[in-house]
């Protein structure tokens, strides 16, 4: 079966790599792709925005599944379109992707379903949201309603920081229209989770977990960023919270989308702090994360394109996911200044002798090929350099052995991806 896979970040380079695996796997176009797909994919620029367009690449090249990598084009309705050409896609309808493109949504599931997580209330009115912080007191969480790229969320130690995040959204227009609602909630302590689990709109299965660094320094210090590092499985992640968080949140989270005629399909990724109280939900996501795909394909023992073709064909019942009992973990190397400016095009050196490793697996990201066949950076997160081990302590090891070994002054990385699980 020919595949298209639309992004051109390290998750999708990570997919590719995992459905390039299975025995059934024809040719995969990647859209656009990156300098690390275009070796296992043909790397082709279908513009995103045009579905017509996508679908008649898709008869004329045979492509039997369409997996779409990144939110927007979820959240926009990508998927409803491809499915009306009969285009079998994963990933989930515009009305199911409202579990991430707003937050206020996903609130009003959880009230709804009873899923645990954090009291809140939603304004699109500044003075009425200053005087649910005032009464609420801090530290109180301000989060934008929409899309954000991962900036929409204040964590407010006063309530006057809390006031001036929700003036900045709803007066101030800081996030556009993904900011003209917010959701001011309680906030929570604990260590986070992310949890990633299949449906086909009924079924639903577990497929793994993972942590991740946000921050762009080591000791989770300065800004955030779209992900510094990530390890699988998550060592808090025991048998007990698995089915806990299955059963409390996954499981009633998919009946409800179902029974209210917006079944989801596709991959749910949870966030979830675990509380002293239990674990409670932050966030839904509606696609793989970036880096955790990295660590979960790498450790993935199963057919990836069984796995996605039944999720997004309605057959996923009695399907299993199996991983390798290793640990996995993943640095990202970014451009020096990241993620402020930062320069493209400089060269990166000695990936063949990292990728020579054994257990290593080196994912791109930022890349492209020049004209001479060089890898040159072409993003903020250029490289997923990702190594399995017996342990967490192992892979980490041997992922620090490969970053040593790229040749790339213009980079760095965090140097205590994984401090959690290792200390
Ligand atoms: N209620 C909360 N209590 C404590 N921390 C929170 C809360 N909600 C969000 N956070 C922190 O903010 C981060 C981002 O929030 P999240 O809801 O995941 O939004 P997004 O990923 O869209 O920015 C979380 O990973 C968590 O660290
Ligand atoms: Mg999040």
């Amino acid at each position: 079966m020919n595949i298209l896979v639309i992004g051109s970040g390290g998750r999708e380079h990570a997919i590719i790599w995992a459905l390039k695996k299975s025995a059934k796997c024809g040719k995969i176009f990647a859209s656009p792709g990156n300098g690390g797909t275009g070796d296992l994919a043909e790397n082709v620029l279908i513009p995103i925005n045009n579905p017509e367009e996508i679908v008649a690449f898709c008869a004329e090249n045979e492509v039997g599944l369409v997996v779409i990598g990144p939110e927007a084009p979820l959240v926009n309705g990508l998927v409803d379109q491809l499915v009306k050409a009969n285009i079998p896609t994963f990933g989930p309808s515009e009305k199911a992707a409202r579990l991430e493109g707003s937050k206020e949504f996903t609130k009003q599931i959880c009230d709804k379903y009873n899923l645990p997580t954090a009291a809140y209330e939603a304004f699109t009115n500044a003075d009425k949201a200053c005087a649910y912080i005032d009464k609420m007191g801090a530290p109180i969480v301000v989060k934008a309603d929409g899309l954000a790229a991962g900036k929409g969320v204040v964590v407010a130690q006063t309530t006057d920081e809390a006031k001036e995040a929700a003036r900045d959204m709803l007066l101030n227009n800081k996030f556009g229209d993904a900011g003209s609602s917010i959701v001011v909630e309680e906030c929570m302590f604990g260590e986070e989770i992310s949890v990633f689990a299949l449906s086909d709109g009924k079924d639903v299965i577990y497929f793994g977990s993972a942590q991740d660094h946000k921050a762009v320094g080591e000791g989770d210090t300065g800004p955030n960023t779209g992900g510094m590092g990530t390890y699988s499985p998550a060592p808090i992640m025991t048998d007990s919270l698995q089915k806990q968080i299955m059963e409390e949140t996954i499981i009633p989270a998919i009946k409800g989308m179902k029974g209210d005629g917006t079944p989801y399909t596709g991959v749910l990724f949870a966030g979830f702090m675990v509380t002293d109280k239990g674990p409670r939900l932050l966030e839904f996501n509606v696609r793989f994360g970036d880096p955790e795909t990295q660590v979960l394909m790498a450790r993935l023992d199963s057919d990836l394109l069984d796995l996605l073709y039944t999720a997004a064909t309605g057959n996923l019942a009695g399907k299993e996911v199996r991983m390798k009992d290793e640990a996995a973990l993943c640095v990202v190397m970014a451009a020096n200044g990241y993620p402020n400016d930062y320069e493209k095009g400089s060269q990166i050196n000695s990936l063949k002798d990292a990728e020579g490793l054994e257990d290593v697996i080196i994912f791109h990201a930022g890349t492209r090929k020049d004209k001479q066949g060089n890898i040159v950076a072409n993003g903020g997160r250029v490289l997923g350099v990702t190594a399995l081990g017996q342990s967490v302590k192992q892979a980490q090891t041997t992922a620090y052995k490969a970053v040593e070994t790229i040749d790339w002054p213009e980079g760095f990385c965090r140097k205590d991806i994984g401090w959690r699980a290792v200390s």
